[in-house]
């Protein structure tokens, strides 16, 4: 369409209500718009319509009362026509499809891990719950191939709507899924000339299967959907940030008998839509968030290495502070702009020109892990570099040795800078979330909450701000680096005050 000319809005029915619909809109787009359900399998909003699953049947009125029916999806809206979604035909017609799709389906959500969410479940119960008609034998197939060294697939559950091979072939491009063998004996497998493991995209085709046909094979069988929740939260794992939910145990069904630990762990993460960040989807690294956020974390404040209380290690540091001449901070691109902002107005603001602070990357990119792509993922393996650099500048093309030698103090807040690379003449004041030997060598160590102790935000790459919110409480002496920056400043004053 030209870009001058005025985009043409049709008028048309949905159940006898007026609404309206862009021209080259279909029923389901136009019907979805105005919040009007239509079911589906086989379409979804980002991928091509194969029209091959019949279940968005509607009825379209005409004016000589001989209605026609044909499939929602890949019907253009036309003005004035008068679309019946619910009319007993239509109603019909999906019980029958509903018959169909399950005719060799093995029904087994008693064991099925997308129990609870699984889209035929449900429709099973709104548009048909009736026992099958068929008298015959069902088609078996293989209960669990392995379509990737992460996907496991049960053929019997699969419904051949095509939507994970058009994943592969329109979202991911790897190409790396096809269908085999014809109609109800129809397999899904991985194509032969492209290998799915190599495919960084490949979970989201879990999420939109609309059945229990494919499955994480990290997380199968973990839990039941209905003993977890998920939490608004942001992927640390480039500098896109991109929407996720983070899921973990409900409080009302935590474990007593077992692991309390299992009630705090990450059991999987699935994306949250955005469409100004990631759209629906995520990379796999954002699936593997566990393997981030649940390494061996640091819980106990030192000084020289020796455990103490968190008020005589804030006592330690606000002395090295309000002593040093010279103080260069390493800003964190994992600190949330809330976190950002109370280090500007805090120490930053106490130590004035006495402090030089430089952004750091936390994270470098990890061998063999995808750099960048023109899907979603970035270089920058940092979620909040651009938050960080609205208000501090980055560290020098030089790097670390940019540090002068005459340094009194360097503060390191997070990951990416090994005690070795430091002027050996500076005392380290080092806050940070992950065990690590470095945090023995510092003068002074606070350890600080991680993402999913805390809410906040995130601003990524384009300036979008994502928010995240608490799942987990941190240890007792964790604290949360916002209220550990002030904790420091009202300590450091303390000593520049008394020693006035
Ligand atoms: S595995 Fe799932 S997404 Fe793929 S065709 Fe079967 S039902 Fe559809
Ligand atoms: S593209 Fe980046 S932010 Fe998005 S899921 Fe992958 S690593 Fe996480
Ligand atoms: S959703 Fe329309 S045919 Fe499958």
């Amino acid at each position: 369409m030209s870009e001058n000319r005025p985009e043409k809005i049709l008028e048309f029915f949905i159940d006898g209500h007026p609404v309206t619909a862009k021209d080259g809109q279909t029923v389901i787009q136009a019907a979805r718009e105005h919040g009007f359900d239509v079911p589906h399998f086989c379409w979804h909003p980002q991928l091509s319509v194969p029209g091959n699953c019949r279940i968005c049947m509607v009825e379209v009125e005409s004016d000589n009362g001989d209605p026609w029916f044909d499939i929602g999806c890949n019907m253009p809206v036309t003005a004035g026509m008068r679309v019946l979604l619910n009319s007993d035909t239509v109603k019909k017609l999906r019980k029958d499809t509903m018959q169909f799709i399950t005719l060799n389906h093995p029904v087994d959500c008693g064991i099925c891990s997308k129990s609870g969410e699984c889209t035929l479940q449900d429709y099973h119960y709104e548009h048909n719950g009736a026992a099958s008609l068929s008298r015959d034998r069902k088609n078996h197939a293989t209960k669990f191939y392995p379509l990737s060294d992460r996907i496991m697939l049960d053929n019997e559950r699969c419904i051949m709507c095509t939507r994970c091979v058009r994943f592969t072939h329109e979202v991911s491009k790897t190409h790396a899924l096809g269908a085999v063998y014809r109609g109800d004996h129809s397999l899904i497998r991985p194509a032969e000339d492209a290998n799915f493991n190599d495919d960084v995209y490949s979970d989201n085709v879990i999420d939109i299967c609309p059945v229990g046909a494919l499955l994480s094979r990290e997380n199968i069988d973990n839990s039941r959907v209905w003993y977890t929740e998920p939490t608004a939260s942001v992927c640390p794992g480039c500098e896109r940030g991109c929407n996720i939910s983070i899921w973990h145990r409900r409080q009302a069904w935590a474990f007593k008998a077992l692991d309390p630990k299992l009630n705090t762990r990450i059991e999987r993460v699935t994306p949250r839509e955005n469409p100004d960040v990631n759209g629906p989807w995520v990379c796999n690294k954002a699936r593997d968030l566990a393997k981030i956020l649940e390494r061996p974390r640091a819980e106990q404040p030192m000084i020289a290495g020796r455990v103490v209380d968190r008020a005589d290690a804030i006592a330690a540091a606000a002395a090295l502070l309000a002593g040093a001449k010279k103080v260069v901070a390493l800003v964190s691109s994992w600190g949330s702009n809330e976190e950002l902002a109370a280090f500007q107005l805090t120490i930053a603001a106490s130590l004035g020109d006495r402090l030089t602070a430089w952004v750091k990357a936390d994270h470098q990119p990890v061998p063999g892990e995808v750099i960048e792509d023109d899907i979603l993922i970035k270089a920058d393996k940092n979620p909040n570099r651009h938050g960080a650099l609205a208000l501090f500048p980055p560290l020098p093309a030089e790097g670390l040795t940019a540090i002068p030698a005459d340094a009194d103090v360097v503060l390191v807040w997070g990951e990416g800078v090994p005690a070795a690379a430091l002027p050996q003449g500076a005392q380290v004041i080092r806050l940070d979330a992950w065990a690590h030997a470095d945090n023995e060598v510092a003068a002074v160590f606070l350890p600080i909450s991680i993402q999913t102790e805390r809410a906040g935000h995130y601003t990524n790459f384009a300036g979008v701000v994502s928010d995240f919110a608490a799942c987990f409480t941190p240890a007792p002496l964790v604290t949360h680096a916002e209220t550990l920056f002030g904790m420091l400043l009202s300590a450091e004053v303390g000593v520049r005050r008394a020693s006035a």
